[in-house]
């Protein structure tokens, strides 16, 4: 009696284990900016989660209580299974610690929420995962750039295979990392979890929305993985010499084209985007940077489709104001480089392969593009000189 008595807790303590909440996707970093960055994870069950941090010192995780952070909306605590918690208060050029919670919701009523078991990260058994804030008034900067990788998770593995911790600042994806957005897991399964296998949990991706971003039953969950600063797709951050202006050309056939099945309203949305890219480009943080980089996955040139051809009306003749240094794209899945002074615009564009990848470094004077293939052989290699 006492055997099948035992026997039964066993059963029952491992389908309790079994059905605990469990981290599947991520951690992943965010929106890291001089003094704020996100943390993104997906648990299987609806949780609520947080986040706490430690200085990168010398004392255990363990030593004291840790600031602990939420995602809060309209002053609630967000319940769910997509968490993505804003830290904010941060120092620049700074390393943090960091581990993250999430604590099941067993059963959520008007006046009586019960929880459950806890999932976390490791902090015992392993180091605790960390995270460096951008600092826009360091020397120099070093970053890596795909784009139209299409899910394919072969590819995004030989071409990043060496970003490395603290040597590489961040990734730049710029777009059609997949072919359209039908579910959470076809997402991950994609190319982010690949990504937080690499590299994403420490070393920070900043997303450039691709046409095929903006394609499928999903896409309107877009801003639920890749939170920004604007809450928009486009925004800008700083990292050492360089103003990055992160853009979104949107799709690349008439709004009413067939394709889009009666749900395109691009042209607005651009119009909307070149009014925020005037107030970009007119201010000081911008003006004051040695280099401005401009990323946008429709490149505005090449092409005499709608999209492109509205990209060029709509954002060219405000970044000819501006002074860019470079533009960055994709979409078209092979390398062309379009010097200064192309096809209306007073800017070069470097158009990236599909099958290759960018090592961008700069410091306040030089900026350096080096050319990668899968195999990680330099292909080709570009040298601009800050004007500023
Ligand atoms: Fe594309």
């Amino acid at each position: 009696m006492r055997k099948i008595f035992l026997l039964l807790i066993i059963v029952l303590s491992v389908a309790q284990t079994a059905k605990a909440v469990k981290i599947v996707y991520g951690p992943y970093l965010q929106m890291v900016g001089e003094t704020e960055a996100s943390i993104v994870w997906v648990t299987d069950k609806k949780s609520l989660s947080w986040v706490e941090i430690a200085p990168d010192d010398k004392m255990n995780f363990y030593a004291e209580k840790r600031p602990q952070f939420f995602e809060t909306f309209l002053g609630r605590k967000v319940l769910g299974t997509v968490h993505k918690i804003k830290l904010s208060g941060l120092t620049k050029g700074t390393t943090y610690r960091y581990r993250i919670f999430s604590q099941e919701v067993l059963d959520e009523q008007d006046y009586q929420i019960t929880y459950g078991a806890v999932a976390s990260s490791n902090v015992y058994s392993k180091a605790p995962l960390t995270f460096r804030t951008l600092d826009g008034s360091q020397n120099t900067v070093n970053f890596f750039v795909i784009n139209d990788i299409h899910g394919n998770n072969e590819l995004f593995n030989s071409l990043l295979k060496d970003v490395k911790k603290g040597e590489t600042d961040f990734v730049l994806f710029n777009g059609d990392m997949v072919s359209h957005m039908d579910s959470e897991q076809q997402l991950f399964e994609g190319f982010i979890t690949s990504a937080v296998n690499l590299f994403a949990s420490e070393t920070p991706f900043y997303m450039v929305r691709g046409n095929h971003e903006s394609r499928g039953r999903f896409a309107k969950n877009y801003m639920e993985y890749f939170p920004t600063p604007t809450n928009m797709p486009y925004y800008t951050f700083k990292q050492g010499p360089i103003f990055f202006v992160i853009m979104d050309g949107g799709e690349d056939k008439p709004d009413n084209d067939i394709e889009y099945l009666g749900t395109a309203a691009f042209d607005e949305y651009r119009e909307e985007e070149a009014r925020w890219l005037r107030e970009v480009v007119s201010s000081e943080d911008f003006k004051s940077s040695p280099f401005k980089v401009v990323v946008i996955h429709v490149p505005p040139t090449q092409s005499t489709w709608h999209g492109p051809l509205h990209t060029k009306k709509m954002f060219v003749p405000i970044l000819n104001e501006a002074g860019i240094d470079l533009m960055l794209c994709g979409h078209l899945h092979k390398h062309v480089y379009a010097e200064r002074g192309t096809e209306g615009c007073d800017f070069p564009l470097l158009i990236n392969s599909n099958k290759q990848m960018l090592n961008v470094s700069a410091d306040n004077k030089t900026m350096n593009v080096v050319v990668k293939d899968e195999m990680g052989k330099q292909v080709k290699t570009f040298v601009y000189q800050s004007v500023k």
